[in-house]
């Protein structure tokens, strides 16, 4: 049988990314409390190895959030996300470096954004392993450090999930029940499993695109 998951990111490839990330945070920050703000649950593996790939001194915290779907527009208007669960540290006067595996549209990190300027911050800066940026949907969102930017296909593993498997894949694979129709690919072998996948008209993909 063919199998639903194809390698994108190698583990290499992830430990390349993950320390040129480190180094640069450990070159940019100065001294003073930095924490990492894991977004859960996604950015959990991410967020342990970059971690500990920092060389300065981290404080860890998480937040929680979730995206609206179809449906519950109604109790949530003018919401494309809500915050579900808040950090349990005081950030006051300390920099803090949202941590995330992927960043798609925006509105994650947007929604994270709109809830961190309510406290007071020395800064606020993004960390994600990847980036999709041709599905953005959110304008003048700044991502200070990003890992790599990949086409427009679902990706599991290394933390992320399909509903709620594949996080403890170690590298980072497309995910063939996708829907995506205009998809650009890193190598021929991606590509021949693309060009199915994109075939695949499987909405439901998109439907869990949280956590
Ligand atoms: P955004 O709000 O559209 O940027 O979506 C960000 C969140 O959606 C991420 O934190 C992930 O939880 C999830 N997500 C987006 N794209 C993917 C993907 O390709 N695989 C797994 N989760 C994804
Ligand atoms: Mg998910």
């Amino acid at each position: 049988m063919e199998q639903p998951i194809m390698q994108l990111v190698s583990e290499d490839a992830i430990r390349y990314h993950v320390q040129e990330l480190a180094g640069r945070i450990d070159a940019d920050y100065p001294d003073g409390i930095l924490y990492l703000l894991g977004v859960l649950k996604g950015s959990w593996v991410f967020l342990a190895d970059l971690a500990r790939a920092i060389k300065r001194p981290v404080r860890i915290d998480f937040i929680g959030v979730k995206r609206i779907r179809r449906g519950e527009e109604l109790a949530n208007p003018g919401q494309a996300a809500l915050i579900t669960s808040c950090p349990q540290s005081v950030f006051a006067d300390s920099h803090v470096l949202v941590v995330d595996g992927i960043v798609d549209t925006g509105v994650t990190i947007k929604q994270i954004f709109t809830y961190l300027v309510t406290l007071h911050l020395r800064s606020v800066q993004v960390v994600t392993l990847l980036d999709k940026p041709s599905r953005r949907t959110v304008r003048g969102l700044n991502l200070k450090y990003v890992g790599c930017q990949i086409p427009d296909v679902f990706v599991v593993g290394y933390g992320m999930d399909y509903e709620q498997d594949y996080r403890n894949l170690p590298s980072i694979h497309i995910l063939r029940r996708c829907a995506y129709k205009h998809c650009v690919f890193y190598t021929s072998d991606a590509e021949s499993f693309c060009s199915v996948a994109c075939m695949e008209n499987d909405a439901s993909v998109r439907e869990t695109e949280t956590e």
